[in-house]
């Protein structure tokens, strides 16, 4: 199934994204962004597309979710002809609104994979970040790019990759906005696994039917519990799995 907007794209290169059930159990979503002639840019439209997409039934009733793209992109980042239009007005309410689609993607109660091929730059990554687990393809070229047309990644990217490798390594990737392969992003923990060439898609639906298989409500939680603990003080987070094991108990 494909979730278009019901008004008509703005052009051909507007782009989409396709929605699939897979796995065993049927249980399995997978998102797949299409704009393959713009390198899947995240416009947008295809943010807005992505967001009804995550809210679709497909995605509501499935136990876990695979977002990806086309094998020479999974995307490119953030639509950079609409970012020259932006003023600091539109970019509040760009949060709002379809630049909500990273939060939301993370916030998703179930687990969710990013299957990586081709270009993985700027917001594709932070798109990237906010899903539970990553896998490669082993010739996608990361980066952020932001700092070097004189912004920075902001749709929880610094943020998520701060937590992800730590202070050191995110200035290094983000102030000089290198390149860098699969190879090094798998050494710093900042995907899973490096697929074999070409089949990062299969990898991903294989980890997700996985998660799929496990309890869903203690997933779900340990999930969240993951997400609360790396901010809060340590008491809390101590307090906060005890409490979430207390509750899951008798969960089965
Ligand atoms: N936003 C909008 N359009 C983009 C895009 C982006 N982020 N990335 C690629 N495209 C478009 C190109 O404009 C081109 O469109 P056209 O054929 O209508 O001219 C098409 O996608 C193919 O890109 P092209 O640059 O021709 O491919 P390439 O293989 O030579 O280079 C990249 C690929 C990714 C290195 C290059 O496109 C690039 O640097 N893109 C911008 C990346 C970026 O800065 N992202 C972060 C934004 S914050």
């Amino acid at each position: 199934m494909t979730v278009t907007d019901t008004t008509p794209p703005a052009s051909p290169d507007a782009g989409t994204v396709e929605i699939e059930r897979t796995g065993q159990h049927h249980d399995i979503a997978v998102l797949t962004l299409r704009r393959e002639r713009k390198l899947n840019a995240l416009s947008t439209h295809l943010e807005s597309v992505l967001l009804d997409a995550l809210r679709s039934q497909e995605v509501r009733t499935s136990r876990a979710v695979v977002v990806t793209g086309v094998p020479r992109a999974f995307s490119a980042g953030a639509d950079t002809g609409e970012l020259r239009e932006m003023t600091p007005e539109t970019i509040a309410e760009y949060y709002r609104s379809s630049g909500a689609v990273y939060e939301s993607f993370a916030a998703l109660p179930q687990p969710t994979v990013a299957a990586l091929s081709g270009y993985c730059l700027g917001g594709g990554l932070e798109l990237a970040l906010a899903a539970d687990i990553r896998v490669a393809d082993p010739d996608t070229v990361f980066g952020l790019p932001e700092v070097g047309i004189g912004i920075l990644p902001s749709s929880g990217g610094v943020t998520r990759l701060v937590r992800e490798v730590g202070p050191a390594r995110t200035r290094d990737l983000v102030l000089r906005g290198r390149r860098f392969g699969a190879r090094e992003a798998y050494a710093w923990g900042l995907i899973g696994e490096i697929a074999e060439g070409g089949s990062v898609r299969e990898k991903a639906v294989e980890i997700a039917a996985e998660l799929a298989g496990q309890p869903r409500l203690a997933v779900s939680v340990a999930k969240q519990v993951i997400t609360a603990a790396t901010d809060a003080p340590r008491e809390a987070a101590l307090l906060l799995e005890q409490l979430a094991y207390a509750a899951l108990n008798r969960s089965g």
